[in-house]
């Protein structure tokens, strides 16, 4: 049940349904999601997602100008540079996890966060449907699922996996997307190092558990081989000598060459590095299906097809909108016609919408699906939303968007600070701007510079400090990846 449309604009939580006594996810009735009494005056600016777009938002918006609601099935914000060098145990999970509570606490009593999914929207009615996260062992503590109101709506749910269909992905193989993926990787990786230390096993069951493959030339394929190839030379060389010579690596890619979109001086070196380092490259091949023990690949040129033993598969191949941004698309389909997600314009208006902003990985634009095209795009809608408030309330909400406040608000640009890889063996590299134009570095300086760049970008003190410190413990004690 829903309340009358007229109560909305003050009442904001429209139902809820309440499934355990002990777990309320919103209080039903006539109270405002930010826990105020219904009474306030304040518009409710409702935030989707705890990524780099919506948290930018969230940390330069003046919160006393809205009645902020952040709903996000992941309770943190998480530094995906530094995702790779988890698998191995070059960092720690927690280091590169900022709890949302921590920055929605610094963020005033205004402002509320729900730890839930959004799964279908009313955007006529201003309406969203929110379902709690719920673990399905815990019967103690079912989900729940209730409906909350906004003003203004900015959706930065991102990107997730994309298996374009490939029969087994799904069953078979790893992602590189989030947390979950980190100790699911960890679990495949000391499962295959362990059975393989059995004495009654075949040397062909050895090799095949000891073949690690990577599926994906992108910049996330890349840096999870070059952190794999660490964790092999410098950890597990010395605690499983026997084994380590026998691990292999391989990284698959469609394409003539890995990471396309980086100048070719920095493909060839990484491409000579890897070589150099035994990381097998089988560029030109796609994969075409995952078996429980094979995968099978096809060479583009050749169209010839053969299978290949594994023992762990990560598929970094690229990555696609979520579900909800496909739901939002749905309800206006002769407008966002587009697959890859939600078609924005210049201001990051969702094109066919009304009050409805989005940014990052969800969106379709000219932009790459980069974190720092996320975070540039969630500062400008911030000082959007903060220069509304101050030019005086409801001018955002107009169909024209941001006109009422004239010449200040510029569109959305794009301006690249350049790009980084790590790729293992302390050597990275760089593309960066410089006087009009792209400089390109590469090697161990380049590592030092990556290394301070994602110490500096670390959203707070006490992970860049965890960070640190997970770096010092790796140089004094090594790696581990133990995992239950
Ligand atoms: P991506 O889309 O950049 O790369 C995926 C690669 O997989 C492509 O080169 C594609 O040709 C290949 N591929 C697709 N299907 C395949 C198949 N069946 N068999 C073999 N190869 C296949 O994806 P990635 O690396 O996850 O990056 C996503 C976005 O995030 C990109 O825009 C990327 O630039 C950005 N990113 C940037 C980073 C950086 O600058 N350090 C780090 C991580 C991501």
């Amino acid at each position: 049940s829903t309340l009358p449309c007229d109560s909305r604009r003050h009442a904001h939580v429209a139902s809820s349904t309440i499934a355990t006594k002990s777990r309320p996810l919103v209080v039903a009735g006539n109270v405002a999601p930010n826990g105020l009494s219904g009474q306030s005056k304040k518009k409710t600016l409702v935030l989707l997602g705890t990524g780099w777009g919506s948290t930018t938002v969230l940390k330069s918006l003046d919160t006393q100008n809205y009645n902020v609601v952040v709903v996000s099935p992941r309770n943190y914000f998480l530094f995906t540079p530094l995702l790779p060098s988890c698998t191995v145990g070059t960092t720690e999970s927690r280091s590169i996890m900022e709890p949302i509570r921590h920055i929605v606490g610094r963020r005033g009593k205004d402002v509320r966060f729900y730890e839930a999914q959004v799964t279908d929207i009313d955007v006529n009615g201003k309406e969203l449907v929110l379902e709690q996260n719920a673990d399905a062992s815990n019967t103690h503590s079912p989900g729940t699922r209730t409906r909350i109101n906004y003003d203004y709506l900015v959706v930065g749910v991102g990107g997730t996996y994309n298996t374009f269909g490939t029969p087994g992905v799904e069953k078979y193989a790893c992602f590189l997307k989030e947390m979950g993926d980190v100790s699911k990787i960890r679990r495949r990786l000391k499962d295959a190092i362990e059975k393989a230390s059995f004495a009654n096993i075949s040397e062909a069951e050895r090799n095949r558990l000891l073949h690690m493959v990577v599926v994906g030339g992108g910049p996330t394929g890349v840096e999870f081989a070059g952190e794999l190839h660490d964790l092999i030379s410098e950890d597990l060389s010395r605690w499983v000598p026997e084994l380590a010579s026998k691990i292999r690596i391989t990284l698959i890619e469609a394409l003539p060459n890995v990471l396309p979109s980086f100048d070719h001086k920095l493909v060839d070196y990484t491409q000579r590095m890897f070589k150099q380092t035994g990381i097998e490259l089988l560029t030109g091949t796609a994969v075409k299906e995952i078996g429980a023990k094979t995968l099978t690949v096809r060479n583009s040129s050749t169209g010839t097809e053969a299978e290949l033993p594994y023992g762990t598969v990560v598929w970094a191949a690229g990555i696609c909108a979520r579900q909800f941004a496909h739901t939002l698309r749905s309800k206006v389909p002769s407008v966002q016609t587009s697959a890859r997600g939600l078609i924005i314009d210049e201001f990051l208006r969702v094109q066919g919408t009304k009050d409805i902003w989005a940014l990052g990985d969800c969106t379709v634009s000219k932009n790459a699906p980069l974190a720092q095209v996320a975070s540039q795009q969630g500062k400008w809608l911030s000082k959007a939303f903060n220069r509304m408030a101050k030019d005086g309330g409801g001018g955002i909400a107009t169909d024209d968007g941001f006109s009422q406040m004239g010449a200040a608000t510029k569109p959305f640009k794009y301006s690249s600070n350049g790009s980084l890889a790590y790729i293992g063996g302390e050597k990275a590299i760089a593309e960066l701007p410089f006087l009009n134009k792209t400089i390109t570095m590469s090697g161990p300086l380049t590592s030092v510079f990556w290394k301070a760049y994602c110490l500096w970008e670390l959203s707070s003190v006490r992970s860049s400090l965890s960070v640190a410190t997970d770096w010092g413990k790796r140089a004094l004690f090594g790696r581990t990846i133990s995992v239950d």
